[in-house]
């Protein structure tokens, strides 16, 4: 086959600030997919990308491009709208378990494929891999029939969903080019294209515990996305939300299904709560359902009801004990006062280094470990009141966790709690 064009061309017109062509992006893909061009030369595309930028209409190509390496799912079968929700990421973020169920449970179909934590935020399916027999892996036939069933189903994406941005993405890992607000959109618009979903709410987080700590660039992402998203024909919705301080009162992978259950047991943390509440809303509202509030399906059982059912048809035992750690380490508050400030990265890398987290891929995480907070910033506290539980089945690692949590919490007499509101920006498409 002759190739169209030469990827040195193409570097060199980034490198130079030109814009792409169409033809030039819809190659470059395909190529780079195919092998043709070498990963040296998309280090270095990459990186002239990251430092020049893209605009709108080479963004929305390239994303096309990338949908375009793989298949793209289909649910016109199913008797009820589609809708989704992307979170960008962050510590205690275990929102999708219970918004899953609960948007399900007011009329809608969520066909949410996800994927595993890497670093300090976990991801969605190590959380549900805690509960004993539950599957990740399931067929395109054996998704469409959890979610014609249940309405709503969790699952890892499948090889060939978006293949060139499972490339792309490792490389991007290595080549320091995972910051540029273009892949990163492309990237992440790509899989939720793709995987199918009529209307999709994004939840961008910012704030330390986000990769994205600076909310002029969390929401430029946010607007990058929902554009993305708008020229593919997706009903949109972003939130751009506070990840300065963990979601809830847990980061781990059992300690979290724990928490969703009780929000859909009708308990949990406030936080959680109002955002899964907020998020559903949106999503039920992008997919057209009217007349439905989520605060009713928490409180009439009918999300749980929901949840039970996605966690059976999926082999897990929605009624088995959850797993709990070996070993359980303590941390006392040393003086009475207000907790001013609880760092959501020094919770998240902590959680990690306790076995919540993996630092590369295909590493086994364990499902007890992670911390449990006692208090939250704006909480009062005396002088030896529990401030945080740790939990590992690895005892070693407590020394290098507590490391990771020295300046992390502030209590102060009298002091004054200063936080990022939980909603920074809604954008509608
Ligand atoms: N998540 C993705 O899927 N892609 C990115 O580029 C960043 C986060």
């Amino acid at each position: 086959m002759i190739e169209p064009f030469a990827a040195v061309e193409i570097i060199a017109a980034k490198r130079d600030r030109n814009e792409l062509t169409d033809p030039q992006i819809d190659w470059t893909i395909d190529a780079y997919t195919r092998g043709v061009i070498a990963d040296e030369q998309m280090s270095a595309l990459l990186m002239a990308i990251l430092l020049n930028g893209m605009n709108s209409r080479e963004i929305s190509r390239w994303t096309n491009a990338m949908i375009n390496s793989g298949e793209r799912m289909n649910w016109s079968s199913l008797d009820r709208p589609t809708t989704d929700k992307h979170s960008t990421g962050g510590v205690g973020d275990k929102i999708t378990l219970p918004l899953a169920p609960l948007v399900a449970a007011c009329g809608g179909a969520v066909p949410q494929l996800s994927g595993r934590g890497l670093g300090h935020t976990g991801g969605t399916l190590d959380k549900l891999e805690s509960i004993p027999g539950w599957r990740a892996s399931l067929t395109n036939a054996e998704m469409l029939k959890v979610l014609q069933d249940t309405g709503a189903v969790i699952c890892a994406a499948g090889a060939g969903l978006a293949p060139a941005d499972k490339k792309l993405y490792a490389l991007r890992d290595v080549t320091a080019t995972v910051e540029a607000i273009p892949l990163i959109a492309s990237s992440i618009m790509s899989k939720k294209i793709a995987e199918g979903t009529s209307a999709l709410v994004l939840d961008v987080k910012t704030g330390s515990g986000a990769f994205m700590s600076d909310p002029k660039r969390a929401s430029e992402l946010a607007h990058t996305m929902v554009q993305l998203g708008l020229d593919a024909g997706v009903k949109m919705r972003a939130l751009v939300t506070a990840m300065d301080v963990p979601l809830g009162l847990t980061a781990g992978n059992a300690l979290e299904v724990r928490e969703s259950v009780e929000v859909l047991a009708g308990g949990g943390p406030a936080d959680v709560v109002e955002l899964t509440i907020l998020l559903a809303r949106e999503m039920i509202d992008a997919a057209g359902i009217k007349g439905k509030d989520p605060a009713d399906a928490l409180r009439d059982g009918s999300a749980m009801d929901h949840w039970r059912r996605m966690i059976i048809a999926q082999g897990g035992n929605p009624d088995a004990p959850l797993p709990v750690a070996k070993n359980q380490y303590v941390i006392n508050a040393t003086e009475s006062g207000t907790m001013t400030k609880m760092d959501a990265m020094a919770v998240g890398v902590s959680a990690w280094r306790l076995g919540a987290g993996r630092s590369k891929q295909g590493e086994k995480v364990q499902a007890g470990a992670g911390i449990e907070m006692h208090a939250k910033p704006g909480d009062y506290l005396r002088a030896g009141e529990k401030v945080m539980t740790l939990h590992t089945d690895e005892p070693e690692r407590f020394e290098r966790a507590l490391e990771a949590l020295v300046g992390a919490v502030e209590i102060i007499e009298g002091g004054v709690v200063n936080r990022l509101p939980l909603v920074i920006e809604r954008i509608e498409g």
